[in-house]
């Protein structure tokens, strides 16, 4: 399917080459049915967006087997908990609070015994199923036009939106911003966090880019996006997760808009973020990248050294693929997820075993797919005495 929010035919400016479903951890009488797709990405300049030039259809991303939950990680909990206390300012009337992608529940979680007036859409149906058994309602269905329409029948319009991580995910922007239109009430606030652009330029996180997130976004994009359909940034806070997000808040236009969006606007100028500039010199960027992090294994193995891989992240799905390594150099990849232990990597196919195996299997070097979570992890596995190392800066 194509990304097209705009009526310009996109040019992708760099290939990752054939990419599997990030997330599509699988067996091994799957492996000859496995789906591939070309990752190309490109740079729409006319709004500043970095994104997917094709993706797969999101019911082959998000069904019900798919393998996250945001609750899998302590820091991830803590921040959400965190969130949640920082939107309740936008709370004016009784309206009820609503999740786009609520995953589990961990965010929504926050509001039990505090208010009764939340509900969360979320597609993957086994997350939903377990978000709804931890008290979170939910509506197992995308958030578009039509299930907004639905949903507004029932309670109305609400002051308050929220998402983290998932309107990157939404192949059709302007029906997902036409679906807040509709719900949101007049002096309403749409609050979405996002991994940011910025960051992955600057890191050269290229890992960021997979199929379920089809757009990577910056103040320069969101603002301009917005603008189309009458709403305007009105601030916009930096977040360390996932390697570096941004939290971007939206009203209908004629707000006060805070100095922060001015600030990161001329900063993203300053830094060509809103250019295509910038994204060829990611590219650059990444093939150094690429030939590093293959000679580092190379040497490795020459020196008899053994490689696992730690958490199998969405993230490590474009990794692996981009830069070809195999089980030729990781002997597996430990997990906490029930739901990927047991079988193989997206497109490489590398076992994934459980903690305990990590821990009795220890290998002399561990990548750490997971580069995000260093603290949480690093912490966890003090016990650890090789050789930690990753394609970015940990
Ligand atoms: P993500 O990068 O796609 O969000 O996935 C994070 C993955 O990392 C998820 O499969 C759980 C795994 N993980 C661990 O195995 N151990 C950990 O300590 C943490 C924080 C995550």
């Amino acid at each position: 399917m194509k990304c097209k929010i705009t009526n310009k035919e996109l040019k992708p400016f760099m290939s990752f080459g054939k990419m599997p479903i990030a997330n599509g951890f699988l067996n091994k009488e799957n492996f000859k049915d496995e789906f591939f797709f070309n990752m190309e990405v490109g740079f729409n300049e006319d709004i500043s967006l970095f994104q997917l030039n094709d993706h797969p259809k999101p019911e082959k991303m998000f069904n019900a087997k798919y393998p996250f939950f945001s609750g899998s990680s302590e820091y991830m909990k803590k921040h959400f908990k965190n969130y949640s206390e920082y939107v309740k300012k936008f709370l004016n009337t009784n309206s009820k609070i609503i999740e786009i992608g609520s995953n589990d529940g961990t965010f929504l979680k926050n509001f039990i015994n505090q208010s009764d007036k939340f509900i969360g859409f979320e597609p993957s149906k086994n997350v939903a199923e377990l978000a709804i058994k931890n008290g979170v309602p939910t509506i197992i269905n995308f958030f578009n036009k039509s299930s907004a329409k639905n949903l507004k029948e029932y309670v109305g319009k609400t002051d308050l939106i929220c998402a983290s991580n998932v309107i990157c995910h939404v192949p059709d922007l302007n029906n997902l911003i036409e679906a807040v239109d509709i719900l949101l009430s007049k002096n309403g606030t749409f609050v979405f966090e996002e991994p940011y652009l910025g960051a992955m330029l600057d890191k050269v996180s290229y890992d960021q880019i997979y199929d379920e997130h089809i757009y990577m976004f910056s103040a320069s994009s969101i603002s301009k996006i917005f603008k189309k359909y009458k709403f305007e940034l009105v601030d916009v806070i930096p977040q360390s997760t996932h390697g570096g997000s941004m939290r971007y808040v939206i009203k209908r236009e004629k707000n006060e808009v805070n100095n922060n969006v001015n600030k990161i606007l001329n900063f993203e100028k300053e830094k060509k973020i809103d250019k295509i500039e910038s994204c060829i010199e990611f590219k650059k960027n990444c093939e150094i990248s690429r030939q590093k992090i293959l000679g580092k294994l190379k040497s490795f193995k020459d020196e008899g050294k053994s490689i696992c891989g730690y958490a199998a992240t969405s993230k490590s799905t474009t990794i692996l693929n981009y830069c070809n390594i195999n089980s030729d150099y990781i002997d597996y990849i430990c997990d906490t997820t029930k739901e990927k232990v047991g079988k193989y990597s997206p497109g490489m196919h590398i076992p994934i075993k459980d903690m305990n195996y990590f821990h009795n299997n220890l290998t002399n070097c561990v990548y750490l797919f997971a580069w995000n979570h260093k603290e949480e992890i690093l912490n966890k596995e003090k016990n650890f005495k090789g050789e930690w190392f990753s394609h970015v800066e940990i």
